[in-house]
């Protein structure tokens, strides 16, 4: 056998080992969870109303009387800060005769219905039933805003519509004590889009969820960066990172660190990666990194891709701490251990860095399984007072968005994936067990949610 596929092979078994599962098997699911009207029927009754999710981030509710509102499938729920430093969550629907109460997002005194001027406060007490003596025993103490859980973890808010949840973060481990050292709850918005595209919810994640796509996808990046990663499991949750095989970045991958740095010396090489990144993406590294990387040139001569970037690393450090900004003190031993991105069951992912993150959520559109909106967040650290006023853009098409090209390369790709899901001509979609795990691992919890058994019917 040929020495390259002798690799392969081997680097697949170490992978495979060094995430605790090396007799994973190959991985099919069925299309039908992707294109069928019951499955997402199925979704809407037993996975949404019962897992934590994320509204927005917490620097959008910073006065007394800030509100926005969430939508899943058919529920509507706003967020408020009823008071400084809490938040509640109700549903947003009239207890008179079912009307919306709130739009959107904005700073109030109280949640008002346009329809017959009923009204309630912060705490969703009703303070105003009008014609309130018509009632023989409805009172105003009787119809309260039915409340939602809320809670926060890592500068995000979310919500669980279940009232007997589990707390959030027994939900959410162990991604919390993984993540700790990105200090994700310091970052903050440098832009926050919506976006509604053809295809079903988890058309898209999947595109967020591995990196497998992006020599073929995103081709530009090919030549700088080296994407083989492995996935590993933590419950409902996932995250892929690097392998002890995955080249240094900035080394083209089919080539030696030696051959590399002949071909595009290790300064120019992470120079142009990082300038690639800013343009196509505008975000997982924050203004400050980006800059930085500019200047790489200043460097000596003759070192290593590993060094070229620890040596960027540790400038962004240093400018952090006399800025004063915390962020950026993540060490590579703990980024190593964080991984790449992590998949927060079920709906949310996000790419963390030294000093910045580009974060995920994908939304069914109502009940229909070929229409969804992917929400996306820049994140990055800023010193005080230099944070950017962000405003929430929201579009019907990819096309016309300002979302960075590198996404815009996702968005083409997955409606035709999504529109191949209904071809005749396929019945089963193929994962790669080593690099798209985290899409399988996430149809095994779904199934247990929507189906109480999660292996039989994931695999044919
Ligand atoms: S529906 Fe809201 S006041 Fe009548
Ligand atoms: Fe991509």
């Amino acid at each position: 056998m040929d020495e390259k596929v002798n690799f392969r092979i081997a680097r697949r078994k170490r992978a495979l080992e060094l995430c605790g599962d090396p007799k994973r098997p190959d991985q099919v699911i069925s299309k039908e969870a992707y294109i069928s009207p019951e499955f997402a029927k199925l979704e809407a009754e037993k996975l949404w109303p019962k897992v934590w999710q994320i509204v927005c981030r917490l620097e959008e509710l910073p006065n007394v009387g800030d509100f926005t509102e969430y939508t899943i499938v058919h529920d509507s729920i706003i967020v408020t800060r009823n008071a400084p430093g809490t938040l509640k969550a109700y549903f947003n629907v009239c207890q008179h005769r079912a009307r919306k109460l709130v739009e959107g997002s904005g700073n109030t005194h109280h949640f008002f219905c346009v329809n017959h001027g009923w009204r309630w406060n912060l705490e969703g007490q009703c303070t105003r039933m009008v014609d309130e003596e018509d009632w023989e025993s409805v009172r105003k103490e009787n119809v309260p805003l039915p409340e939602v859980k809320v809670d926060t973890w890592g500068g995000w808010v979310f919500i669980n519509m279940d009232p007997n949840a589990e707390p959030l973060l027994d939900y959410l481990a162990p991604v919390p004590e993984y993540l700790a050292p990105y200090e994700l709850d310091r970052m903050r918005m440098t832009w926050h889009k919506s976006i509604r595209a053809d295809c079903n919810w988890k058309t898209m994640l999947d595109a967020f969820d591995e990196q497998y796509h992006v020599p073929t996808v995103h081709h530009e990046a090919a030549p700088y960066t080296d994407v083989y990663a492995v996935s590993y499991k933590h419950g409902k949750h996932s995250h892929f990172g690097i392998t002890p095989d995955t080249k240094p970045v900035g080394v083209k991958p089919h080539l030696t660190e030696e051959e590399s740095a002949a071909e595009r010396e290790p300064r120019r090489s992470i120079m142009e990666l990082m300038e690639l990144l800013q343009g196509g993406l505008m975000a997982m590294w924050s203004p400050r990194m980006y800059e930085e990387a500019k200047h790489l040139k200043d460097l000596p001569e003759g070192m290593s891709h590993n060094e070229v970037y620890a040596a960027l690393v540790e400038r962004v450090k240093k400018r952090a701490a006399k800025e004063g900004t915390g962020g950026a003190t993540i060490t590579f031993e703990q980024m190593a251990r964080a991984g790449s991105l992590w998949h927060v069951f079920p709906n949310h992912s996000f790419l963390p860095t030294n000093d910045g993150a580009i974060a995920y959520r994908f939304r069914p559109n109502r009940d229909d399984p070929h229409s969804m909106v992917v929400d996306l967040w820049g994140l990055a650290h800023f010193p005080a007072g230099q944070e950017p006023k962000v405003k929430h853009e929201h579009w019907d098409r990819w096309e016309e968005s300002t979302a960075p090209w590198l996404l815009k390369q996702d968005y083409s790709n997955v409606e035709l994936v999504h529109a191949g899901m209904r071809s005749r001509g396929i019945s089963d979609l193929l994962v790669d067990r080593v690099q798209e795990g985290n899409i399988y691992n996430y149809h095994q919890t779904l199934r247990q949610y929507l189906y109480g058994d999660e292996d039989k019917k994931v695999r044919k």
